[in-house]
């Protein structure tokens, strides 16, 4: 049976493999390796490592249908998830275009993967006449996030896609921060769905995931890389990831709510110089988040008018927030990227991003809106 809905399928998608053992809940199923039944490929052999025990397949189907893609391959974390992605896509002599405002994680990675041999060239996401001048005969990928972090800068994602589609190559997309309850990037075109499942598919920040989803034969081949650099999930991760997915929608709809109250709330206080948030209207990417995406999700970048040691302050003060790296979860987070996240960067580098020392991002949990605003509207108090 097909489910229209996301939270139907967030609940039903994948489970009739578990449901065939009478269980109504997945159970863990904590074996290294099945016994072996006449399968006639080392990639259908049950092991752990070939992500392919039940605790895979349950979630691998599960998440593939909430994206809208064929197949999905878990992760152990968002960045095996990338750099698997990537080097599926990629080698010694190949060109890429990345665009010029990623995850401080992935920046540092593509270092790793210069040194591989790969050439590569950053973009602006928000220009598309200017990718055409980057295009060499060897170039084979174009990546991009769906919203940038910390800055949730936006893309023009179609005319990604409409380049990849006219120049052959590999479209992938970071969806982390949309998640697909607010984005699904496989349904306008692009190749590869990338997720660090750590944040909002699990959302209790208890364990560390990742992703990558789309058509067979794309899979298959991240499948290959994934079995040989050997970053499988563990089935116990698989097992809490596949039940934090099941509230994904119900989390998710309160956070792009929350985060939108809580934006406005910021916009209008004394206290804040600049709020970035891609549902106000001065965002620069505001015009085409809207027409993207169901929901602005739930990250918000601010600048309080304060130096980094006030922003410290104010972070401090924070009674709900707990002052910690990583987001998407059910409790809010605050962190100033530029000790954690994007830690790894110049400070030149982290300028020509509009990433200053003292912004603050905050990650909005599910909690009380008012709870959150009257902790935010105290904290300031301490500028
Ligand atoms: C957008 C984005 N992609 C990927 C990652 C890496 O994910 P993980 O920490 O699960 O490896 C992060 C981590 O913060 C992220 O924010």
């Amino acid at each position: 049976m097909k489910f229209k809905d996301i939270q139907t399928k967030a609940i039903h998608a994948g489970e009739a493999s578990v449901r065939a053992t009478g269980a109504v809940a997945p159970p863990i199923y904590q074996s290294a390796t099945f016994t072996y039944t006449g399968e006639d490929s080392y990639h259908d052999l049950r092991y752990i490592r070939l992500n392919n025990t039940p605790s895979h397949i349950a979630l691998q189907e599960k998440i593939a249908t909430l994206c809208g893609g064929e197949r999905c391959v878990v992760t152990t974390s968002g960045m095996a998830a990338i750099s698997t992605a990537l080097l599926a896509f990629l080698e010694a002599g190949d060109h890429a275009l990345f665009q010029d405002c990623l995850y401080g994680g992935t920046h540092g990675l593509l270092a790793d993967l210069h040194a591989t041999g790969v050439e590569m060239t950053s973009i602006d996401g928000g220009e598309p006449e200017g990718w055409d001048a980057h295009l060499r005969e060897n170039t084979r990928v174009i990546y991009v996030e769906a919203m940038t972090n910390p800055m949730l800068r936006v893309a023009d994602l179609r005319a990604v896609v409409a380049f990849a589609k006219r120049h052959g190559l590999v479209s992938m997309v970071d969806n982390t921060f949309a998640s697909p309850v607010n984005f699904n990037p496989l349904e306008m075109g692009f190749d590869i769905e990338i997720h660090s499942a750590t944040k909002y598919l699990n959302g209790h920040s208890d364990i560390v995931a990742g992703c990558v989803v789309g058509a067979s034969d794309r899979i298959d081949a991240v499948l290959h890389k994934l079995n040989h650099l050997g970053g499988c999930l563990d089935p116990h991760a698989c097992f809490l990831l596949h039940r934090g997915i099941k509230t994904l929608p119900l989390r998710v709809g309160y956070q792009n709510q929350s985060a939108s109250s809580l934006a406005s709330f910021l916009d209008a206080h004394p206290g804040v110089e600049r709020v970035v948030y891609p549902g106000l209207e001065h965002h620069p990417d505001h015009s085409r988040a809207i027409q993207l995406f169901r929901g602005f999700g739930g990250m918000i970048s601010f600048c309080a008018h304060s130096d980094v040691a006030a922003a410290d302050r104010v972070v401090s003060a924070l009674e709900l927030p707990a002052c910690a790296p990583s987001l998407g979860g059910v409790e809010s987070l605050v962190t100033r990227p530029a000790t954690t996240t994007h830690s790894g960067m110049t400070p030149e580098e982290r300028s020509a991003m509009g990433i200053e020392d003292r912004l603050i991002r905050v990650s909005v949990g599910i909690e009380s809106t008012d709870d959150l605003c009257a902790d935010f509207d105290r904290a300031l108090e301490k500028l």
